[in-house]
């Protein structure tokens, strides 16, 4: 597998020791030893520690392994299972993976998963340095899904979870014929929450915009109710952008609702790079 260098755009080797990538320019970069490695330069950053924080990584990782979401995941494999049929030495990009939940449940719910290379990509390095620790059979980098550090026409498929990306970015790393997969919230996403947290609680626009160079082969959409307890609703609200949004009296009120049922609802958008 290789890199490119983020600052001269050059093909980045690991070195005789197998601790750092080089390329031709001397540009390195140290392969940690949890296995990731740092492709975000300091000159590229807007901020120090960009991304999700460290509070909503933690609140995600907690949330997701409670397993409310699996039926999710459940659908997200089935999805990528059945685009990629013949799952001969595949790669395959987890963009803005986060602590690496998705990546995980793909891994272990995919068949042949020892013939997919599997990537994972985030801005947040605490979030890679939690994905890279649990998910050893899987190469993790801290990059911009605005400046991705792979090689032209490199993936079969690219999926995004409630992440950013950028569409001639996806168009220049994902092969001719590959495909991309968006999970966005469904109009009904977390609407308990949002009826409690906002004066005129609105319907998410779920309207999905194609990127361009592809075109859309399937959407679906899936929706259920999840009972989080106490504390995981708390970690609900904390990892979503609805944590600034809530007053410490509707937390409360959230946290001490009886019985509370909440809708999640998700549509996953399949789209296919015009060749
Ligand atoms: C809502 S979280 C979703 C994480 C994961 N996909 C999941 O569903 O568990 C959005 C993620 O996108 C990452 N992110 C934000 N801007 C990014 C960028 N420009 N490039 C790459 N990742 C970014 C955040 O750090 C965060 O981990
Ligand atoms: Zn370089």
């Amino acid at each position: 597998m290789s890199y490119i260098c983020p600052i001269c755009k050059n093909t980045l080797a690991l070195n005789a020791w197998g601790n750092a990538y080089r390329c031709e320019n001397n540009h390195s970069f140290d392969l940690a030893k949890d296995g990731y490695v740092n492709l975000l330069p300091v000159q590229k950053k807007h901020s120090k520690d960009p991304g999700d924080t460290k509070e909503m990584i933690g609140a995600r990782h907690e949330f997701l392994a409670s397993g409310f979401y699996d039926q999710m995941a459940e659908n997200l494999v089935e999805t990528i299972q059945s685009t990629i049929l013949d799952s001969q030495g595949k790669r395959i990009l987890d963009l803005g993976c986060g602590e690496g939940f998705y990546s995980r449940q793909l891994k272990v719910g995919i068949s042949d998963s020892e013939q997919i290379e599997l990537h994972g990509l985030d801005i947040a390095k605490d979030a890679i340095i939690l994905a890279s620790k649990k998910q050893k059979d899987s190469k993790f980098v801290v990059a911009s899904s605005n400046d991705l550090p792979f090689p032209d026409h490199y993936f079969d498929l690219v999926y995004r979870v409630y992440a950013p990306s950028n569409d001639s970015e996806l168009f220049r790393v994902i092969k001719p014929s590959g495909h991309l997969l968006i999970v966005t919230p469904g109009p009904r996403h977390l609407w308990q929450l949002k009826e409690m947290i906002y004066e005129e609680a609105r319907e998410h626009n779920s309207e999905g915009i194609e990127p361009t160079g592809f075109k859309q082969v399937k959407s679906l959409q899936k929706s259920y109710t999840i009972k989080p307890d106490q504390e995981l609703r708390m970690s609900l609200l904390q990892m979503t952008p609805f944590a600034w949004q809530t007053t410490e009296k509707v937390k409360k009120e959230i946290y001490d609702k009886d019985n509370f049922e909440i809708e999640v609802d998700f549509i996953f958008s399949l789209y296919q790079k015009l060749s």
